[in-house]
């Protein structure tokens, strides 16, 4: 065991990795549906300390995403970066082994291993399940330093011709152990589907925090991850709104498809291609072009949103594992003073929650109707019209109305929130997101 730990510690040089073709498990016919939960939902928290607990953690993944950037700056030339975005917001039911041991991961679309916490631990941080233990199940099977699969790691050890995962999440948190096949089991009873042989991380040296859960699953766009793994790489998921506590929808393989809505404020389902960030390959970076308010497009130049070719930074992300957005700041000005020029209430200078610097005083009730001005999120191909509900938050701790978007310096990222009550689809096969409006707390 001394001798892993101390193995960890060693700089290894860094290895390219090859790309792995993945077969598809099955016909095309194979998909699931699943439940996500937040991260905080039943914890009794108050609206205000949801708030400030989700600015606080799209503030880390925010950094996260800039720390990621910077290393990238550095490690470009030679292999892909050793570091991998923060947490994220919601957890995904699914059990491990056989015979099967339910527990939550926590989903990410920003990074791609599947790993839990395996006993016996050398290091574990808390969990609401038993820790995993490969012993006593028979479907378990370590993988040798010479598997594909340990050829996708970013940061791949080998110890005894066993591969050895180390990862390391933008937030200091991170895991380390034996990457193993193992059976899984996902969905709903209605939709369940058991896969043998996934490629998963067997964590007995952990660090950080799992809100929660008990390990995670990476939903990015690399090898590792699952949908990757599981041969039909498309997911879908529809996010209740951020107070709701009903919880919200996943959909995997065949059963992710956009239905066009029958209500009249829906519009048509949009799509818009995925763009390559070669720093960072797992990351769902999208095509921003603009940004309108109040029917009038900002001058914002389209470079803001664009990838750095030279180092990799820049670039527009959507991510799950944000409830924020955060723009890069020339962008963020300029929609903060279009707010300001068009919303008819004082300003606040105070800001709280702290990265929320567009707030409004707003009168206690019997409080004035204000009209804001329309939101729409401009891409390649499609606009994203977003209802009032996903830009403005009322702050529970001073009633103040603030724009649910914050500044950011080295890349974009359009967070849960702003996407919420819409149905969006990942198909990485065709390479692109589509997305409809959706009441999600129905589906
Ligand atoms: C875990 O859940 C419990 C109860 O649901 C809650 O009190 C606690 O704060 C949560 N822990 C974390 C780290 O989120
Ligand atoms: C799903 O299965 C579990 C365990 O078999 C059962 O307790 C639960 O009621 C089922 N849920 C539904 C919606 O059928
Ligand atoms: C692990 O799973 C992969 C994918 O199914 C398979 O190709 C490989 O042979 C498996 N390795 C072991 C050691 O079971
Ligand atoms: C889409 O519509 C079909 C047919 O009405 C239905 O079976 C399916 O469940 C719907 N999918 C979603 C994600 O709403
Ligand atoms: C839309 O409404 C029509 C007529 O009510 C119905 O036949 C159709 O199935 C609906 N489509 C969806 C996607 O709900
Ligand atoms: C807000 O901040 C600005 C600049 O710091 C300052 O000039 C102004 O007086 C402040 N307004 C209030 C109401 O505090
Ligand atoms: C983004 O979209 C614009 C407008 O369609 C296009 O001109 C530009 O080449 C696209 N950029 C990338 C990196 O694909």
């Amino acid at each position: 065991m001394d001798n892993i730990a101390v193995l960890l510690l060693v700089l290894l040089p860094l290895l390219l990795s090859f790309v792995v073709a993945v077969a598809a498990r099955s016909d095309g016919g194979f998909g699931f549906q699943a439940t996500l939960t937040h991260i905080d939902a039943g914890a009794g928290y108050t609206e205000a300390q949801l708030l400030s607990r989700a600015v606080r953690r799209s503030r880390s993944r925010v950094a996260a995403l800039q720390s990621l950037a910077a290393t990238a700056a550095d490690a470009i030339t030679t292999a892909r970066i050793l570091v991998q975005a923060s947490e994220g917001e919601y957890l995904m039911s699914m059990a491990i082994g056989t015979p099967p041991r339910d527990y939550s991961a926590i989903l990410d679309t920003g990074s791609d291993l599947i790993w839990t916490q395996c006993a016996p631990c050398m290091l574990c941080v808390d969990q609401p399940t038993p820790f995993f233990d490969p012993a006593k199940s028979p479907t378990y099977r370590k993988l040798s330093c010479s598997s594909p699969m340990c050829d996708a790691l970013y940061y791949p050890s080998c110890y005894k011709d066993t591969c050895v995962y180390q990862y390391f999440y933008g937030d200091s948190a991170s895991s380390a152990g034996v990457l193993a096949n193992e059976t899984f089991t996902f969905g709903t009873n209605g939709t369940r589907v058991t896969v043998p042989k996934v490629a998963f991380g067997c964590g007995s040296l952990n660090a950080g925090s799992l809100y929660n859960g008990s390990g995670m699953v990476g939903f990015g766009r690399g090898p590792l991850s699952l949908v990757s793994q599981l041969g039909v790489p498309r997911f879908s998921y529809c996010l209740t709104s951020f107070m709701s506590t009903v919880p919200s929808r996943l959909y995997f393989g065949v059963y992710a498809t956009l239905n066009s809505s029958n209500t009249s404020d829906a519009g048509p389902v949009q799509s818009t291609p995925f763009i390559v960030n070669p720093a960072l390959p797992t990351m769902y970076y999208l095509n921003m072009t603009g940004i309108s308010v109040g029917g009038d497009l900002l001058p914002i130049d389209p470079s803001v949103f664009a990838i750095n070719d030279d180092d990799g930074t820049g670039g527009v992300v959507i991510d799950s594992g944000a409830t924020l957005t955060y723009l890069e700041q020339a962008a963020y000005d300029m929609l903060r003073q279009a707010f300001v020029a068009l919303v008819g209430l004082p300003l606040v200078n105070a800001t709280s929650p702290d990265d929320l610097d567009t707030c409004f005083k707003w009168p206690p009730p019997p409080r004035k109707i204000v009209t804001m001005p329309e939101l729409v999120l401009h891409f390649e191909g499609a606009h994203m019209e977003l209802p009032l509900e996903n830009y403005m938050l009322i702050d529970g701790s001073t009633g103040n109305l603030c724009l649910a978007m914050a500044a950011s310096d080295g890349g974009s990222i359009i967070g849960s929130f702003q996407h919420s009550n819409f149905h969006v689809l990942y198909d990485n096969e065709n390479s692109f997101l589509s997305f409809v409006p959706a009441p999600c707390n129905l589906m």
